[in-house]
């Protein structure tokens, strides 16, 4: 199914930012993605030449957010479709010359379709693997052009430097191709799945909605010179992606860490300067995480926990701010947990006056080494 977009007719339609416009319309994105991939019967309509039963590994190669978003999806595929994925960031991939076997699907996720490493660590894969698939926002792409099996975003033209919608429409496409893998493969799916994607958008929109708190929790954190991410499992690619997100838009000094490695160096800087932000959706790892986040709060840090309700009433207590998710459903928490990470980074940014749209040194698609 082809669905057209305008790109020429983009305006902040009443948003200060485009970034702001382009995380109010992640409901409607994914709804977009939805529709392309998911029929109304909840049958997964991705392009048939995508045969996970004559492959035995992926590989998924990308830069900046888009590696991000492959870090999840590696989760994904291992859990749910137990199949084996190995994720580079594609500076460094297209110079190792890995060794590369033909059954391998190799997957390069590209918001503009025109980044050099990708693009270059796609022609390496080209020939050996066998297939490419690019996922990528615009369809009229060299990224698109070189690969075997396109899947668009459909996330609409993406303005601001700092990748929003895309990213999120990244992670529904990767979440829908690992229950393609599973179903192809024989393995049943979680429960609720595929049908509780639909859920997605709606999610998203009450997530919006703490908006108004998240810019009032920036403020304090806009003083900060360092901030920390912490994640665990499947939200630990979301921790480094918070991070980078409020690095290029507010230029604080900012790490994501998978919790549990805390111990292993990071606690060294934990002091009542350094707020540490915790995603901790309720997950199997709530845990675990809720513990590597009170050995944060024995040394003196400042948490800002974001969790759901019953998650705030176990853990809530001695942290220095609580941010109330919707509850979701397992799998769908890198997506939903995207929205606060974005919301804190422009408000962290709005709060110390940068160029929210156009960062310093940064250009939306990089096309040069
Ligand atoms: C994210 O906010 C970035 N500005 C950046 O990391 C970006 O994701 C990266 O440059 C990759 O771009 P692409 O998705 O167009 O390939």
């Amino acid at each position: 199914r082809q669905i057209q977009l305008d790109a020429t007719r983009v305006d902040k339609d009443g948003h200060k930012h485009f970034m702001a416009k382009e995380i109010a319309e992640q409901p409607v994105a994914i709804d977009r993605t939805l529709h392309a991939y998911l029929s109304e019967t909840d049958d997964i309509t991705l392009p048939d030449e995508l045969d996970f039963t004559k492959i035995d590994r992926v590989t998924m190669v990308a830069c900046g957010t888009g590696h991000y978003a492959c870090l999840v999806g590696k989760y994904w595929f291992e859990q749910i479709a137990k199949m084996p994925v190995e994720v580079d960031v594609a500076s460094e991939f297209r110079y190792r010359e890995p060794p590369v076997s033909d059954r391998t699907l190799a997957l390069f996720a590209s918001q503009s379709g025109e980044t050099a490493d990708t693009l270059a660590a796609l022609r390496y894969m080209s020939g050996k693997a066998d297939q490419i698939v690019g996922l990528v926002n615009v369809s009229e792409s060299s990224i698109a052009r070189e690969s075997d099996v396109i899947l668009p975003l459909y996330a609409g033209p993406e303005i601001s430097v700092a990748s929003t919608k895309a990213f999120t429409c990244q992670l529904t496409i990767l979440l829908i191709m690992a229950l393609k893998a599973a179903q192809q493969r024989g393995i049943p799916l979680p429960e609720g799945m595929p049908s509780d994607l639909r859920a997605i958008p709606g999610l998203i929109h009450q997530s919006l909605m703490l908006e108004e708190q998240i810019t009032a929790s920036s403020r304090g954190l806009a003083t900060a010179r360092d901030i920390i991410f912490l994640g665990r499992g499947q939200l630990y690619p979301l921790a480094l992606e918070g991070a980078l997100k409020l690095k290029e838009l507010s230029y604080i000094h900012a790490e994501g860490y998978a919790s549990g490695e805390l111990k292993h160096g990071p606690i060294a800087l934990i002091e009542d300067t350094v707020p540490v932000i915790v995603l901790a959706p309720r997950d199997a790892l709530f845990e675990k995480t809720i513990s590597n986040m009170q050995e944060v709060m024995a040394r003196g840090g400042r948490v800002v926990l974001i969790t759901d309700a019953e998650g705030a009433r176990i853990a809530g207590e001695g942290t220095s701010e609580v941010i109330t998710m919707p509850q979701v459903p397992n799998a769908l928490a890198p997506i939903l947990y995207a929205i606060p990470a974005q919301l804190v980074a422009y408000h962290t940014a709005i709060a110390k006056g940068t160029d929210v749209d156009q960062p310093r040194n940064l250009a939306k698609s990089v096309t040069v080494e």
